[in-house]
């Protein structure tokens, strides 16, 4: 299990277990998490073979009353084989509950990351050359797939990565030798043509004790209306695991102490105590308790960033190196407070007194971000967003995708029924056990490209700004100095 824990770019373990056992654990547990939305598909055995024995899929749970396809581990254990009887057609659409509104703008970024592509289309060939570093293939036919939206997904054949740091370098596929290989993960970066898509988190966090996201959104909303901001304590926090990455190591710099007042306390996790003692200190809702939280990235992305964010408190966001799919809609100064990833601990002190000096500024920015999380990430968009960027992306497609003969053939069964513990529970809790029967949100067409560049210019901007009055303001106190 320790490999797949340190995945979680280091809220958790050290990366220093191998990656053979890492990479299993790891994509067992994509398994889980795609398995939720996708339903019978296919994994090439050729790459993996024998995960599937060992960990699997889980489905998503809606609020729906109807439970027209449970879990049916009874039938399961008989026959070991995926039933037949799920739904692979739409429900009627019902106009009442018919959302018909387009998507959050950061689904805008589906175009962005298939850019590549747009004018090759994807060959066979291309997605072959992706499996180099993919842990496993997926392929979708019949619409047999999100059991939230059966029967609207084109046929698709797709390369999985799980490891946290991209692979496909832009460099090495500058025109005119374009062409790159198409390979979907959890976050990418600047440099790297990476296809992104929403982690397993979503569907629950088994060692961790975190809940699927459904739930957690709801557990923090509770939480956030527990100590208002003014009451809380009036410094920036962080918990985490501080050795899995030299950025965290450095923040751990920044913690008061007698001598240096950086308005920061740290807290280091250790989730092997909290695990032995039912984690009593890492109960997320219990945790906007300070008046501004940090986001640092781990190995890679970090998990965490959604939890973060969720708190009406403003997230202090150490600049990132990395993206995954939802920050990219989000923007400094409006959503979160840029944090210097080279001053780290003077880029602090001045954000948490400038908040204090600012509440009604600082609260807003608070606000802003976690209804962005509560309202623009709420688990029926992240459905939409996987099936807006699979239905793009199956539109590329130059070739007939087809099921390889080594193929296994997943269903929630497969994934569920031999799991223990928070792995069985998360999987229940998180399982669609029905269609629903709205459409998916409306996709915006991409950008214009002035128009992402205004919008990215205008990032850097309010950047930019604030390490300006930061220098203003550390000028001042040198100044002060004898
Ligand atoms: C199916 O088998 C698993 C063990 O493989 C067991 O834990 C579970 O209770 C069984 N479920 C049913 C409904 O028989
Ligand atoms: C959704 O909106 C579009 C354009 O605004 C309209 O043409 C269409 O009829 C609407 N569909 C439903 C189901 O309301
Ligand atoms: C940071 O300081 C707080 C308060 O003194 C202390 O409880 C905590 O253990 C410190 N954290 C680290 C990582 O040293
Ligand atoms: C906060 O207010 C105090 C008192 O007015 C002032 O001395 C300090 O420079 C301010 N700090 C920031 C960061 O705005």
């Amino acid at each position: 299990m320790h490999g797949f824990r340190r995945q979680f770019t280091g809220e958790l373990w050290q990366s220093s277990k191998k990656k053979t056992v890492k990479t299993t654990l790891l994509c067992i547990f994509l398994f889980l998490f795609i398995g939720t939305l996708v339903f019978g598909r296919w994994i090439d055995a050729s790459i993996f073979s024998g995960y599937l024995s060992q960990k699997s899929i889980l489905t998503s749970k809606q609020t729906l009353k109807k439970h027209e396809f449970p879990l049916d581990c009874t039938a399961w254990n008989q026959t070991q084989t995926c039933t037949k009887n799920y739904p692979t057609t739409n429900k009627p659409i019902n106009p009442d509950r018919s959302s018909n509104q387009t998507c959050p703008d950061y689904f805008r970024w589906i175009h962005e990351d298939l850019r590549h592509w747009k004018e090759t289309g994807i060959t066979k060939e291309m997605v072959e050359r992706a499996r180099r570093t993919a842990h496993f293939r997926l392929v979708i036919l019949n619409g047999k797939l999100l059991r939230w939206y059966p029967g609207r997904l084109p046929n698709l054949e797709m390369m999985f990565d799980c490891d946290d740091r991209p692979t496909i370098q832009s460099k090495d596929f500058r025109r005119p030798n374009s062409g790159p290989p198409p390979l979907f993960r959890y976050c990418s970066d600047g440099w790297s043509l990476d296809i992104v898509f929403p982690d397993w988190s979503f569907w629950g966090w088994a060692e961790t004790n975190i809940r699927p996201w459904r739930n957690v959104l709801k557990d923090i909303k509770e939480g956030n209306k527990r100590i208002k901001w003014e009451e809380r304590v009036p410094l920036a926090y962080w918990r985490g695991n501080p050795h899995v990455a030299p950025a965290r190591a450095d923040l751990m710099k920044c913690n008061v102490t007698a001598k240096d007042d950086w308005n920061t306390l740290l807290y280091v996790q250790d989730w092997n105590k909290e695990s032995k003692q039912g984690y009593k200190e890492s109960n997320l809702e219990d945790q906007c308790t300070h008046r501004y939280k940090i986001y640092i990235e781990g190995w890679a992305w970090s998990v965490s960033e959604k939890y973060i964010l969720a708190c009406n408190s403003p997230t202090l966001l150490i600049t990132p190196r990395f993206y995954d799919f939802f920050i990219r809609g989000m923007a400094p100064l409006h959503h979160y407070w840029p944090i210097r990833d080279n001053d780290k601990c003077k880029s602090l002190k001045f954000a948490v007194e400038w908040g204090n000096n600012h509440s009604a500024k600082a609260q807003a920015i608070g606000e802003a971000a976690s209804s962005y999380i509560q309202e623009d990430l709420q688990m029926d968009y992240v459905y939409d967003y996987m099936f807006h960027l699979l239905n793009e992306y199956a539109k590329l497609l130059k070739f007939k995708p087809a099921i390889p003969s080594k193929a296994v053939e997943l269903c929630p069964e497969r994934m569920a029924c031999g799991e223990e513990g928070n792995w069985k529970k998360f999987m229940v809790e998180s399982l669609v056990e029905s269609p629903t029967d709205t459409i998916p949100c409306t996709l915006a067409p991409p950008y214009d490209p002035p128009a992402l560049k205004d919008f990215l210019d205008e990032k850097f901007k309010s950047t930019k700004q604030v390490e300006m009055w930061e220098n203003e303001y550390w000028d001042k106190v040198n100044s002060k100095k004898p």
